[in-house]
């Protein structure tokens, strides 16, 4: 039987006016810009779903829920990942996520003050302690002022 396994997840939606910005489940207030996406464009939670199927092979989100089957129009993310964790606990024998380590890019807004909300939903989510839900965040540096990205690595022990 596996000690452990990881996963890595990467997720990036364009940005555009009007409308709603979520990550990790939490709907930013007033944001200048949101995701356009066929789900609620949770760049997020997308990347920690990935991460979670990554680590025992599984494929990805879009093999699981096609974003061409309606049924996913306007998803919400948080139940798209708990139905990707139960596909992959029923792979992971006595494993489970241990940690998650996710990097956040955007450039507007300021994702700090949010980041205890953020964290908080992360770990109810995959049912961990807060102190094993590490989140950052960066800006493009106007690299890429027009999408939010991001990246998530999962650990199951
Ligand atoms: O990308 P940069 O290093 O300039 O980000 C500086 C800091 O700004 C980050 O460490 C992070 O704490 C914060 N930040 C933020 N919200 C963002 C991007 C960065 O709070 N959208
Ligand atoms: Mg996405």
């Amino acid at each position: 039987m596996d000690e452990a396994r990881i996963g890595f997840g990467e997720d990036a939606h364009r940005l555009a006016e009007g409308r709603p910005l979520v990550l990790g489940g939490v709907p930013l207030p007033e944001p200048p810009r949101g995701a356009v996406a066929h789900s609620d464009g949770d760049a997020l939670l997308h990347a920690v779903t990935d991460a979670l199927l990554s680590a025992w092979a599984l494929g990805d989100i879009g093999a699981h829920f096609p974003d061409s089957d309606p049924a996913h129009a306007g998803a919400d993310s948080a139940v798209l990942l708990r139905r990707a964790l139960g596909v992959a606990l029923d792979h992971a024998g006595d494993l489970r996520p241990r940690q998650v380590s996710a990097v956040v890019t955007l450039d507007r807004p300021k994702l700090g003050p949010h980041r205890d909300a953020i964290a908080a939903s992360l770990a109810a989510l995959l049912e961990l302690p807060l102190d094993r839900v590490g989140i950052t965040f960066k800006t493009s540096e106007g690299l890429a002022p027009d999408h939010v990205q991001a990246r998530a690595v999962v650990l199951w022990g």
